[in-house]
């Protein structure tokens, strides 16, 4: 099988034992063993103050030490009252079940290996250089620089939910980075002006049941490339991030968002800032999905980015050399994930 039909179409056939590509060596089984699991809650941030435009230092102050603590303590943390409509966060967990269940062969027509198209279905396959493949099948959504969608390029049975929630992710990203900006101590329209928010990348995710999830895993261990990433998932779990060395499930709060900060956001904060690395568990019970919005800021190639002059002074000095994000990502994804892509860019 050249895995067109999908870990869906594995299971649909009815396999009891895993393929080989996806049982991961015992060592590395053993390795994730011995870390412990954490019983600690990921900070939630309540964002209805600002929701209604309501910018009042009193708002600003009370959320600015959330996101200190959350961003600077553990990448992660989940948004309630963010302003997105209940109805549409279901009806893109819908669309995204009904582009994954529909019959294989019009799935077939969006699979790719090429990295530059706008929609593409891929399966068996990892972000990183690796050996073993992902209990997982995914549809990437790129946008356009601005954010807008290619509407003709969606599939039909998504393109609804997918254009709404991409210009409302948009909009709670743009918030989100105001609030970053104001606990790093910058001016409000600070990291929006240098193109964080630019360049948005989805990935559609489905993770069917696993018959022995315990070879194998959803999403191996990782931290994401962008800026920030805002993630909805489904109600089924096993979502869990690196805290203080072990890892801790990141809970299941209805109608929630979560937000993690990524590489470039850690870089260009000079460490302040935290990206955490986080994993998926295969799960017996599913189909889990789950709809990551990654902020790239890819729209102007070369820029340059590093860690920002206003954070850096003579007690804290830059810690990364400058790159444009095509740079960063050329290493990001050629190398095995062992959590040292950033330390390429260490001074
Ligand atoms: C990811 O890190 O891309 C996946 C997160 C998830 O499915 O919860
Ligand atoms: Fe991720």
């Amino acid at each position: 099988d050249d895995g067109k039909a999908g870990v869906k179409g594995l299971v649909d056939a009815g396999i009891t034992n895993l393929p080989r590509i996806f049982i991961r060596p015992p060592e590395e089984l053993i390795e994730e063993k011995n870390i412990g699991h954490l019983q600690v809650q990921v900070p939630v941030i309540d964002l209805s103050g600002i929701q209604g435009g309501d910018k009042s230092n009193s708002v600003i102050d009370e959320i600015r030490q959330h996101p200190q603590q959350a961003s600077e303590e553990w990448g992660f943390f989940q948004v309630i009252n963010h302003g997105i409509p209940q109805s549409l966060l279901d009806e893109m967990i819908d669309g995204t079940h009904k582009f994954h269940e529909q019959d294989a062969e019009v799935k077939k027509q969006y699979y790719s290996r090429d990295l530059l198209r706008m929609v593409r279905y891929f399966s068996n396959g990892d972000l990183f250089e690796s050996s073993t493949a992902n209990w997982n099948d995914c549809l990437a959504i790129k946008l356009t620089a601005s954010n807008q969608v290619e509407a003709d390029e969606l599939p039909e049975v998504c393109r609804s939910p997918v254009i709404d929630y991409a210009s409302h992710v948009n909009k709670l990203g743009e918030t989100l980075f105001e609030l970053l900006s104001e606990a790093l101590g910058l001016e409000l329209d600070n990291l929006n002006a240098l193109g964080c928010a630019e360049s948005c990348y989805f990935l559609l995710h489905y993770y069917p049941p696993c018959p022995e999830p315990d070879k194998t895993q959803g999403v191996k261990r990782h931290t994401d490339f962008s800026f920030l990433t805002i993630l909805l998932q489904d109600q089924i779990g096993g979502l869990q991030v690196l805290y203080d060395n072990q890892w801790a499930d990141v809970p299941l709060i209805p109608g929630s968002l979560t937000v993690n900060i990524g590489d470039l956001l850690q870089i260009i904060s000079n460490d302040r800032f935290k990206s955490a690395e986080h994993r998926v568990l295969a799960n017996r019970i599913g189909p889990r999905v789950s709809v990551p919005c990654f902020f790239g800021g890819v729209s102007t190639p070369a820029r340059k980015y590093g860690p920002l002059k206003e954070l850096i002074s003579e007690e804290s000095p830059a810690l990364y050399k400058e790159f444009t994000v095509p740079e960063y990502a050329q290493n990001f994804f050629s190398m095995p994930y062992d959590g040292s892509h950033r330390d390429i860019w260490k001074i």
